[in-house]
């Protein structure tokens, strides 16, 4: 929900830090601050609004000395977005400076007990209970002070620590939100991601729940919190700053969009070898596998519909009883979960809080994890018993696209993988859908070149309300992600309805020149949906109809035609959702809408 930066060195701080922020931007834009140490105690600035407010207040943060320093971008959860609710929090005395990304359950008795004693608060925020906190415990041993705070603490943090009499020291603590060490020459960092500081090193160290990362110029030491010392690995990333940069694009979504045929080629590449899918990192063995008699699929928001995308997939090449439930729905209804129970975690981010409840909920239950996520060495990457990874790059536009599909590729791979170990294909349909499936990344190219009217359509559209995306089976899965797209980033309501269900009540909010994007792709349904939109035409709809390149019927009755390549039936989910993405991008270019950084949202919602 926020992000969080550090740094240690011998360059100027605010600089850095600024430039971390603007790289974590995505997770959350309310308002943004940044602390520094230098001889004459800690400095401080804050700004609520975007980032860009902070850089012209800190004169892109050469006004602020000091070569050590934290920082933090709020998406705010407790307090309105102001100055005083904005991060870094100073403890009254001046000795502490502290940025927080997550929420202190507990934080309002601890404020009571703080009161008690005769601290003042400036702020509405569960944060600065801690910063207090600390300044109560501080007797000159910093690490004994930040061991008995964050034992008082409950609930989710990620906390960057400054204090005064600790000059190039600074400190970061993780429990269940994000948290990494940038390992650097004579100088060190931490952030909320790696974004934040891979222009200044690919070295990084993933701190686990309840671990403490100490940092000065030269040296990184990790202790948990009873205070132990402990080793870890240094993780090299691979990819580089242009990967987390626009490239000349106008929005990071659109670059996204366009570097889906690369991605799922990252994604799928590596893993189909000499016409067979080889999944190294699913170790399930045969007997394992026997003892699967459900399967569950678990997510929030985008990565929900992809997954239920697998729920159609897997179900029907598997003829495995397939679920597909909402994690902040699963955590909390008892489910009927045990060890003959695999379960699905979709998470671009690896850091979503209800989708690591529903999982560790599922877990405690005897379930076998298998995790799809993006970030390596993420939350839900690590607490999975299985991982497969969608080698999309960073992500950084809000609203996912690149990271839906990857998704969308792993399922489609994963149903047939399953399927063939179970023995429900033969040599020939597997080596049929193995062919379909490395002709993904081509198939989404054409999806992209083929419809080069969508930003006409766009201009049609974009000032109607209450458009109704409708379409049965997979194309249903299709809508739901379609219309996500563009209620979160153009901000128009839209609601995606199984087409059948239409005249089971919806139907009665079809009027005249209510816009329908109907998709009817899916070629054994097609007449079931000619029907549907026959109806809505009757009530005065406008129709905009997504079919299969080369249908003719569909000019007889819709208003406008996208088309999409063919493929198997079973993957159409694939090229189908690119022109929705596209039409969500281009009516909100319309609307004058902030697109990668949508009102309300943030990247990850690492909170509940
Ligand atoms: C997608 O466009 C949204 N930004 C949101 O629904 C997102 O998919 C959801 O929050 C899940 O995030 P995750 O994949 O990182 O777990």
């Amino acid at each position: 929900m926020c992000g969080i930066v550090g740094f240690t060195g011998s360059q100027q701080a605010a600089p850095i830090l600024l430039d971390g922020l603007k790289k974590l931007e995505y997770r959350g834009y309310d308002s943004a601050g940044i602390a520094a140490l230098c001889d004459s105690g800690i400095h401080m600035e804050k700004a609520s609004g975007k980032i860009k407010n902070l850089d012209a207040k800190i004169d892109g943060g050469k006004a602020l000395e000091g070569n050590c320093g934290i920082g933090h971008t709020r998406w705010a959860t407790h307090g309105a977005p102001t100055d005083e609710n904005a991060h870094p929090h100073l403890s009254n005395g001046g000795d502490f400076a502290l940025v927080h990304n997550g929420i202190i359950e507990n934080y309002a008795a601890l404020r009571e007990e703080l009161i008690a004693k005769g601290v003042t608060f400036k702020s509405e925020t569960d944060t600065e209970v801690v910063v207090q906190l600390l300044e109560q415990y501080y007797d000159g041993d910093l690490k004994a002070a930040v061991l008995k705070t964050v034992g008082r603490l409950e609930g989710a943090y990620a906390l960057g620590i400054l204090c005064a009499h600790e000059p190039g020291r600074v400190i970061a603590a993780r429990q269940a939100a994000p948290l990494i060490v940038g390992v650097g020459v004579g100088e060190n960092y931490f952030g909320s991601d790696v974004t934040a500081m891979v222009a200044h090193t690919k070295n990084f160290i993933y701190l686990e729940d309840g671990e403490i990362a100490d940092l000065t110029p030269d040296k990184v030491t990790i202790y948990t919190d009873l205070g132990e010392e402990v080793e870890k690995p240094i993780t090299r990333i691979t990819w580089d700053v242009a990967a987390a940069e626009k490239g000349g694009y106008d929005h990071f979504m659109l670059k996204e969009i366009m570097e889906q045929p690369n991605a799922i080629k990252s994604t799928i590449e590596p893993r189909i070898q000499n016409g067979e899918i080889v999944l190294d990192d699913f170790h399930l063995t045969d007997e394992d596998l026997k003892q699967i008699n459900k399967i569950m699929i678990t997510a929030c928001g985008s990565a929900f519909y992809a997954g239920s995308v697998g729920k159609y997939v897997i179900e029907r090449l598997c003829r495995i009883p397939v679920e597909a439930d909402l994690a902040s729905e699963l955590r909390y209804r008892d489910p009927l979960v045990d060890e003959h129970t695999l379960l699905v975690v979709v998470s671009q981010s690896g850091e979503t809080a209800d989708t690591i409840a529903a999982m560790k909920e599922c877990k405690a239950r005897g379930a076998r994890i298998l995790a799809i996520v993006n970030v390596v060495g993420s939350t839900i990457a690590r607490l999975a018993d299985d991982v497969i990874y969608t080698w999309a790059g960073p992500e950084i536009a809000v609203a996912t696209t690149k990271g839906y599909t990857t998704q969308v590729a792993v399922m489609d791979m994963l149903a047939v993988y399953l399927a063939r170990r179970l023995g429900r294909l033969d040599d020939a349909e597997y080596a049929r859908l193995v062919d379909e499936i490395q002709q993904f990344p081509s198939l989404v190219q054409r999806a992209i070149d083929l419809n080069p009217n969508i930003q006409g359509l766009a201009k049609k559209y974009y000032n109607h309300n209450n458009i109704f995306f409708i379409g049965r089976n997979l194309d249903y899965a299709a809508c739901m992600e379609g219309s996500l797209k563009l209620k979160e980033i153009s901000y128009l309501h839209s609601e995606a309805y199984a087409a059948g269900e239409l005249k089971h009540g919806t139907i009665a909010l079809i009027e005249e020149d209510r816009p329908v994007i109907a998709l009817a792709c899916y070629e054994a349904l097609f007449d079931k949906m000619m029907s549907n939109i026959k109806e809505v035409k009757a009530r005065g709809a406008q129709v905009l109809a997504v079919v299969l390149e080369g249908n003719r019927q569909i000019f007889a009755e819709a208003d406008d035609v996208i088309f999409i390549p063919k493929t198997e039936p079973m993957f159409n989910s694939l090229p189908e959702i690119i022109p929705l993405q596209l039409f969500a991008y281009y009516v909100a270019r319309e609307n004058g809408c902030d697109i990668d950084k949508p009102k309300n949202l943030a990247k990850s919602v690492t909170v509940e």
